[in-house]
């Protein structure tokens, strides 16, 4: 049957599709006039099982899934990957389907961004360290464009990934700061069987690297047990993960960090609460040359055991 599509004998409609944001807004008037709840999944597509995480997150807690699909031009650097970012549209919308998204959002660059725009959102600290060193302005473009999806979408919930930690906190905090009527959830990173956390970008990787891939999760690994041995050294801590890094031939380590999960902010010298573990590296690529490099993040939060002097 026309637009519909079938899998394990359940048959399941595509969803719509919507490429303007009078047309998204129009519906989301519809759907709270009718009462329904709309969760948001906002992605860039190349959709895999850790957006899927997502979209039944955003299915437990809403009536309608929309899930917008858009490469922001915004938030990639000048040498970074936006034209070799993966686009299997058709495949994504299948996906959806599958999932039962309601709708997809799928608007053009122009539309997103008309002619002779000149308003951007800037979140403040949050957006300085980690990614946001290494990637000067992406957060600037991430921050513009979630504000614009959340105004043309209208959505009661929007749900993001705990996979991009930094990305997570800006949002909840501009969401917060521009009194947005919309709460932000954040769901558990979904992880290949190998522990690799699941990103578009993994399908950049050359296939013999995927080993050295590993290191991210290896790393945060042997510091989650460092600390369970009773290690709260930052220094020490920092000294393992970098190791782990070594042992990776084709892996350049970006940056890895402790910091405070909520603020941010670099963690004391003697870990004593929850602290943040976040890794970045890059990979050699496939398309784009010999020396392309993909890069990959990944991070866990550290709950090191209480001191003497603060055992009860
Ligand atoms: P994208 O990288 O496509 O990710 C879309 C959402 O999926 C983000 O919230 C991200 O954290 C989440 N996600 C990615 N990999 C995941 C995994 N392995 N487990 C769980 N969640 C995962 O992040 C973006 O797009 C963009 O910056 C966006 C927010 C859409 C703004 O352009």
């Amino acid at each position: 049957m026309a637009g519909e599509s079938e899998k394990s004998g359940a048959v399941r409609k595509l969803p719509r599709i919507v490429r303007t944001v009078a047309e998204l807004q129009g519906l989301a008037d519809e759907e709270r006039a009718a009462r329904k709840r709309i969760a948001l999944v906002p992605t860039m597509g190349a959709l895999h099982a850790g957006h899927m995480a997502l979209v039944r997150a955003a299915r437990a807690r809403a009536d309608r899934v929309w899930v917008s699909i858009f490469v922001n031009p915004t938030q990639f650097g000048p040498n970074e990957d936006f034209s070799r970012y993966p686009r299997p549209f058709e495949q994504d919308v299948a996906l959806c389907g599958e999932e039962g998204v309601d709708l997809v959002f799928a608007p053009s660059v122009e539309e997103m961004y008309p002619t002779g725009a000149q308003t951007t959102v800037e979140v403040g600290e949050l957006a300085k360290p980690l990614c946001g060193a290494s990637r000067p302005g992406h957060f600037r473009g991430v921050a513009t464009v979630v504000t614009k999806l959340l105004v043309a979408a209208k959505p009661h919930v929007a749900v993001f990934g705990e996979k991009d930690f930094q990305q997570l906190a800006l949002i909840r905090r501009l969401v917060r700061d521009l009194l947005l009527d919309v709460e932000i959830v954040g769901v558990e990173t979904a992880r290949g069987r190998d522990g690799l956390a699941l990103s578009s970008r993994n399908t950049l990787l050359v296939p013999e690297v995927r080993q050295d891939a590993l290191s991210l999760v290896r790393a945060l690994d042997a510091a989650e047990a460092a600390v369970a041995g009773g290690e709260d050294s930052a220094d020490e801590l920092l000294r393992i993960v970098r190791g782990v890094f070594l042992q990776a031939k084709s892996a350049e380590l970006d940056y890895a960090e402790l910091r405070d999960p909520r603020t941010l902010e670099a963690a004391p010298q003697r870990l004593c609460a929850p602290t943040l573990l976040a890794v970045a590296a890059r990979f050699p690529a496939t398309g784009g040359g010999p020396d392309a490099r993909v890069r990959l993040i990944d991070n866990r939060v550290l709950h090191p055991k209480p001191g003497p002097e603060e055992r009860p």
